[in-house]
């Protein structure tokens, strides 16, 4: 396992560091940058079917789950389908009605996740074409699946998930612009995006550089406190969830991703909740790169400031309206619905150097297993 390592510490490093090759992965021979097209070989035959479907399930777990929620605002906008999107637990609790003309995605790393499982079978039942976004090819979730994609980012050892979810997202952003490719009118969209992916590795490239500047924010701002708060809406709010689930995973720090995007919590939850908390000790990442939802961002930032609270900001390079006061953490700016991809890194980065800081066995944290296999 050490030479495995190589030059790294823990696999959770290496895997941080893997990403602007383990997205190359996933793209490579599916996304033709030339014509600016997207062909994944396991859909072309169902294209039909899942473009008539009446809804869209996407179904999974811890990490993978956050993948769901960051990729289904880009699904919704390009096949114009309605998307739910279950932690497969709670859908199976629920015996959620399923029909024959729904399709299931089913997103999980390991492909052995129990719940996904039977999530699946759930719907295989029902007559649900099933697909999966699976990273282990052979796992029971890519055998059982009538078809889906294999997101090729190589084994993912540390129990914190982080390669594969930037992998699994792309993927999801693949399979959207290659679901709405019947449709001229977003021809201009889905070139954006491709042009974007083109990019997102140099860009990550460029994140990772920050490593050393992270360290000492992590060192500095967050090694000392008990809690975290980390907010953001819009195609942020993945970003903040899976920052909140990283960072307890393996610092064992309490941390929270708050979504800011309902009015109930701009106008009421905010105030009421996550807003109780803030005072000049919370630290608060505050996750506003530049997209449509900015000014409400900038807004609830306000409040936040107002009450003496101290936010460190994740925004883009060239963003000179941050309040002077405020820790800034800046990253390169891309396409609206890619820009999680880049914004993840940073968190990632501050968690892994936390439980570092805190002596936590990085790659194997105590209580959590890297495959749940179990109900
Ligand atoms: C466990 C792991 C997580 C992972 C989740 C889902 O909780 O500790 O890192 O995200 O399972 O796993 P899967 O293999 O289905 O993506």
């Amino acid at each position: 396992a050490e030479i495995m390592k190589g030059r790294y510490d823990h696999f959770m490093q290496k895997e941080i560091y893997e990403q602007p090759e383990s997205v190359v992965n996933t793209m490579r021979g599916r996304v033709n940058f030339d014509s600016r097209t997207i062909m994944l070989g396991g859909l072309k035959v169902y294209l039909p079917v899942i473009r008539r479907c009446r809804r869209l399930i996407f179904v999974a777990c811890g990490t993978s789950y956050h993948s769901c929620i960051a990729a289904r605002p880009v699904f919704e906008e390009l096949t114009d389908i309605p998307v739910a999107v279950e932690l497969a637990s709670d859908f199976l609790d629920r015996r959620t009605p399923v029909f024959r003309d729904d399709v299931g995605i089913f997103v999980s790393q390991s492909g052995e996740t129990a719940d996904t499982i039977l999530a699946m079978r759930y719907c295989l039942e029902r007559g649900a074409l099933c697909l999966g976004v699976v990273n282990a090819v052979g796992s029971t979730l890519s055998r059982e699946t009538h078809s889906g994609v294999h997101i090729n980012a190589g084994p993912e050892i540390g129990v914190a998930s982080t390669k594969a979810y930037t992998s699994q997202y792309v993927a999801l952003v693949m399979i959207a612009v290659q679901l709405s490719d019947d449709s001229i009118k977003k021809t201009a969209r889905r070139e954006q995006i491709i042009d974007g992916l083109h990019d997102i590795p140099e860009q990550i490239k460029k994140v990772l550089h920050m490593d050393k500047a992270l360290q000492q924010l992590a060192k500095d701002m967050l090694s000392h406190e008990k809690s975290l708060l980390i907010m953001g809406r819009g195609y942020q709010y993945a970003t903040c969830l899976e920052g909140a689930l990283k960072i307890k995973e393996v610092s064992y720090m309490h941390s929270e991703g708050a979504s800011l995007s309902c009015k109930r919590i701009l106008a009421g939850e905010l105030k009421h909740g996550p807003l109780a908390l803030v005072d000049e000790h919370l630290p608060v990442i505050f996750i506003m790169t530049r997209d449509s939802l900015y000014p409400k961002v900038q807004s609830a930032l306000a409040q936040v400031m107002a009450r003496k609270g101290r936010p460190i900001i994740l925004c883009n390079e060239d963003d000179l309206s941050i309040p002077e006061s405020a820790k800034v953490i800046r990253v390169p700016k891309t396409v609206d619905c890619l820009q999680g991809l880049i914004n993840v890194i940073p968190l990632q980065l501050l968690s892994y150097h936390l439980a570092v800081m805190n002596g936590v066995d990085v790659d194997f944290p105590r209580n959590l297993a890297k495959s749940v296999t179990t109900e």
